[in-house]
């Protein structure tokens, strides 16, 4: 191959460049001057739309390239490619894997019949900052919960052999921190202590590497002085050096070019050279390479040996996808046709929809009996399809179906209103719609108030200063509220909202976040309980935005607010407002009534090569079968650095039917008890530790034990 064509492997481009399509793309853009010719080098696509895009354009490839290397397609199947199911911070909400594991097996099956070869996912950055509109594509606050769903994700996407054409290659990112975007804005900058980072946000992404995944996506922000991407400490010591990661590397979007704006680098060489340095195999929608690499080699500054060991990485990557047997992987126009949008996986949407919208609050009105005769839908989402997300992927309006179809659906007799009342838009202060909504409120024998933020809101680059309901929806819900008690909210959103206002109105709140194409057949299964809410918080939900970032595994501190009432001046509190958030992070109701009986633990004391069985027993004594999140945190009571206040060490989602008891039992092992201390050494201290069952700052039943 000549520098040229190895450069080429080097650059990701979108469908625009090879064929005269239209396509969306994430992040700026702008005409990149490459020469036309250079273009058959390329050696991968961001984005392209469906099969018959692909085959145009690798078709034309194979035909004009000639060493015959055919191209990668990569795209964002973050949470569904046509089928869409709940955005991964409702999966996080679900506390189930094995659904998880679902969600993902039934969307790479489309995806790769849609001619994609990589997905960019899982992204699993930890955040705790709900400003941040990204929060929606994490699984929340909890690095023992990215993890086990990163992982997941990734043995879902990848299978056991990547061959498979029911299975992609995946891509974790972004690494790292990019959760942690100062004031919870889209890019900032992130400076942080290194035990932090690891002890926090770093474990998803190691774990993402340990289940083998096959590349790695730096993030935009700067770590500790030097953008991600260029930041050596990050991208080889502990990529590299300590994880061992051999796979591919890709840019985010654009991010080698801005190297430029982020001040680190005068031209596009310097910022080529940065990039290829930090351990960047390919660029992404900037061709800093393309204007850079060669003369670095020619000048020395980077070997031909360094160069061909990223190619060989990349065509490493399209053998083992055996795109050198079959360019195409078997993916067509009429395979995607067949196998997208299925019964069964519209059956896994609507499941994973209905597990993963969490029951805030209830008060007794839910469910609703299915025999009312007359429903009112109120709110600026009772008609809407715009309910699947900000990575809704190739997912359509037309086949989401809104809550009001949903109901129609599963009560086909039913008097249903549909008034919309007032907008769901930042800044909308028309109350025009209020008169008709109350009428239909106090006419109805059951009222379902459907608000949020519009699915605009959350995602990439859409950060908020105030999170609450946008517009007037408080004040809808208050004047229905007052014409109909028999009301209950189901909400929308791409992160944790300040609902505190709404939680004091309203009888009964459903949080669904973005649900996809099943949301409003899941919803009128939770409503009128046909299904039973299950899912618990993902990401606390602060009272007011100051309290940001709120998140239940913070350190403790010398002067801790004991409780509500303690108003002593010097501890660490607000004047004009509690520390705890509203809902605490692992909170969520059942139509069931779950008793926690009792938890047993075989031993008190244990040494590092031995383990403590704890068995917890739960009782449903409710009428409805319904599942559990038995969740289990620790204390650790004295250590050489300050340990957060509680930490979940396991859970376990569990079915338990109306009547019956089930013993879940947990194993207390040593690594679970391991921190990073001062010093930056992963280590477990011998002590007593205090342990409970709840959610957090919840403890249903506590104990003690101790590691000697
Ligand atoms: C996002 C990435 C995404 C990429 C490609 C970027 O703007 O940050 O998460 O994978 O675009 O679409």
């Amino acid at each position: 191959m000549t520098v040229d064509e190895k450069i080429g492997q080097l650059i990701q481009l979108n469908p625009k460049f090879f064929a005269d399509v239209s396509v969306d793309v994430t992040g700026p853009w702008e005409s990149l001057g490459i020469d036309e010719g250079f273009l058959k080098n390329i050696g991968s696509v961001l984005g392209s739309r469906n099969a018959e895009e692909m085959l145009i354009i690798q078709k034309k490839h194979m035909a004009e390239d000639k060493n015959k290397i055919p191209m990668l397609f990569m795209k964002d199947v973050i949470h569904g490619y046509r089928t869409i199911y709940p955005i991964p911070l409702a999966l996080g909400a679900s506390f189930d894997p094995d659904l998880v594991c679902e969600c993902t097996q039934m969307e790479v099956k489309e995806a790769s019949a849609g001619g994609v070869h990589v997905t960019f996912a899982p992204m699993v950055d930890y955040a705790r900052d709900a400003r941040w509109g990204r929060v929606m594509e994490t699984c929340g606050e909890d690095p023992l919960l990215n993890s086990i769903m990163g992982a997941v994700q990734v043995k879902a996407i990848q299978g056991d052999d990547l061959r498979d054409t029911d299975h992609i290659a995946g891509c974790v990112k972004h690494l790292a921190a990019y959760g942690a975007a100062e004031a919870g804005r889209d890019y900032n900058t992130v400076e942080m202590s290194e035990r932090q980072l690891r002890e926090f946000y770093l474990p998803a992404y190691k774990a993402c590497i340990d289940a083998g995944v096959t590349m790695l996506m730096p993030s935009f922000n700067s770590l500790n002085g030097v953008p991600s991407i260029a930041n050596k400490w990050i991208m080889k010591t502990v990529l590299k050096d300590e994880w061992g990661f051999e796979g591919v590397v890709i840019s985010d979007s654009n991010a080698v070019g801005e190297l430029k704006t982020h001040g680190i680098a005068a031209d596009s060489k310097a910022a080529a050279e940065l990039a290829f340095k930090g351990g960047c195999d390919i660029e992404m929608m900037t061709a800093n390479y393309y204007v850079g690499l060669k003369e670095l080699i020619e000048e020395g500054k980077i070997d031909m040996a360094q160069l061909d060991a990223a190619v060989e990485r990349i065509l490493n990557l399209k053998e083992s996808l055996g795109l050198f047997e079959d360019p195409f992987r078997d993916a067509s126009p009429e395979k995607e046709t067949a196998v997208c949008l299925t019964d069964e996986h519209r059956a896994i949407a609507r499941r994973a929809a209905e597990d993963s919208t969490v029951l805030l609050k209830n008060d007794g009105t839910l469910p609703f009996s299915k025999d009312v005769k007359k429903i009112a839908l109120i709110g600026p989402f009772a008609e809407s399809k715009k309910i699947m997300g900000s990575w809704a992927c190739n997912g359509r309006d037309d086949e989401c179906v809104s809550i009001a179809e949903g109901i129609r659906n599963l009560l086909p007799n039913a008097e249903i209103t549909v008034v919309s009342g007032c907008s769901a838009e930042l800044g909308s202060t028309d109350t025009s719609g209020f008169d008709i909504a109350v009428q239909a409120a106090a006419d109805a024998d059951a009222v379902i108030l459907c608000l949020g933020e519009l699915s605009i809101y959350s995602g990439e680059g859409n950060s908020r200063v105030d999170i609450g309901l946008p517009g007037v929806q408080n004040e809808l819900a208050k004047i229905c509220v007052a014409a109909n008690k028999n009301t209950a909210a189901v909400i929308f959103n791409g992160r944790p909202l300040t609902l505190g206002e709404l939680d004091s109105i309203c009888p009964a709140i459903l949080d669904t976040f973005f649900p996809g194409s099943e949301g409003g057949n899941a919803i009128a299964n939770l409503m009128f309980g046909v299904a039973n809410p299950s899912a618990r918080v993902p990401m606390s939900f602060p009272r007011a935005v100051g309290q940001c970032p709120v998140y239940y595994n913070h350190p403790s501190t010398g002067r801790p607010k004991r409780n509500d009432f303690d108003n002593y001046r010097f501890k660490s509190r607000y004047l004009d407002c509690g520390n705890l958030p509203l809902y605490s992070f692992g909170h969520g109701l059942s139509y069931s009534d779950f008793r926690y009986e009792s938890m047993e633990l075989d031993k008190k004391q244990f040494t590092a090569d031995e383990k403590i069985t704890v068995t917890v027993t739960v009782r449903n004594a409710g009428e409805r079968d319904g599942k559990e999140v038995v969740q289990l945190y620790m204390h650790d009571l004295v250590a050489s650095s300050v340990r957060p206040v509680q930490q979940l060490i396991a859970f376990e989602k569990v079915e338990i039917a109306a009547g019956e008891t089930k013993q879940i039992v947990f194993e207390i092992t040593e690594p679970m008890l391991r921190f990073w201390d001062a010093d930056c050494n992963y280590i477990s201290e011998a002590g007593e530790f205090e342990l409970f069952v709840g959610y957090a700052d919840h403890p249903y039943i506590q104990d003690r034990f101790e590691l000697i």
